[in-house]
């Protein structure tokens, strides 16, 4: 159901690489995309380390993509591509084509992706997802999965 939204509270690291690997990954498919929504520091980067290794890819290839904006690490099945808007001060449609050409190889992880979400909508055939990601405590945090769109 579209309007479905899931909610985990996780305690540690370790609760979040689970929660990302068994609960969250296995809900997407090739052409998806997952926009990673939260604060500086608020897990997005960790929750991308266990959601790769669903896909059999080492977690230690995981690293942010503040600066590279683009990270492609290579599983069995597919490809995720680990994306970061947050130095994108605006899209173009040649960046915006050239994202969403990858698409069909695999799953897209967005951090800050919210930024141009018509953008995404516009040009991605597979559905989005959002993950708003909320720091509780010191090692508390807060994921809330839902659909954005059934395209
Ligand atoms: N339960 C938890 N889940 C995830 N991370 C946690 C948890 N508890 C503590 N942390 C810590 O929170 C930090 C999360 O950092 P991370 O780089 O994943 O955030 P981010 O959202 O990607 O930040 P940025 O916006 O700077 O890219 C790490 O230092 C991690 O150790
Ligand atoms: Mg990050």
């Amino acid at each position: 159901m579209v309007s479905d939204k899931l909610k985990f509270v996780t305690k540690s690291v370790e609760e979040t690489y689970k929660m990302a690997k068994e609960k969250i990954a296995p809900l997407l498919k090739k052409g998806d995309i997952l926009i990673l929504n939260g604060d500086l520091g608020s897990g997005k980067t960790t929750f991308t380390r266990g959601f790769v290794e669903y896909f059999n890819i080492n977690p230690d290839y995981v690293s942010s993509p503040t600066f590279t904006l683009i990270n492609v690490y290579n599983g069995t099945e597919l490809v995720v591509y680990h994306v970061d808007f947050y130095r994108i001060l605006e899209g173009n449609d040649v960046f915006f084509d050239e994202l969403m050409e990858m698409q069909d190889k695999g799953i897209t992880l967005i951090e800050w992706g919210k930024k141009f979400i018509q953008e995404i909508e516009e040009y991605v055939e597979g559905d989005i997802y959002i993950l708003e990601i909320k720091r509780l405590g010191e090692s508390e945090r807060e994921f809330t999965f839902e659909k954005y769109t059934d395209n």
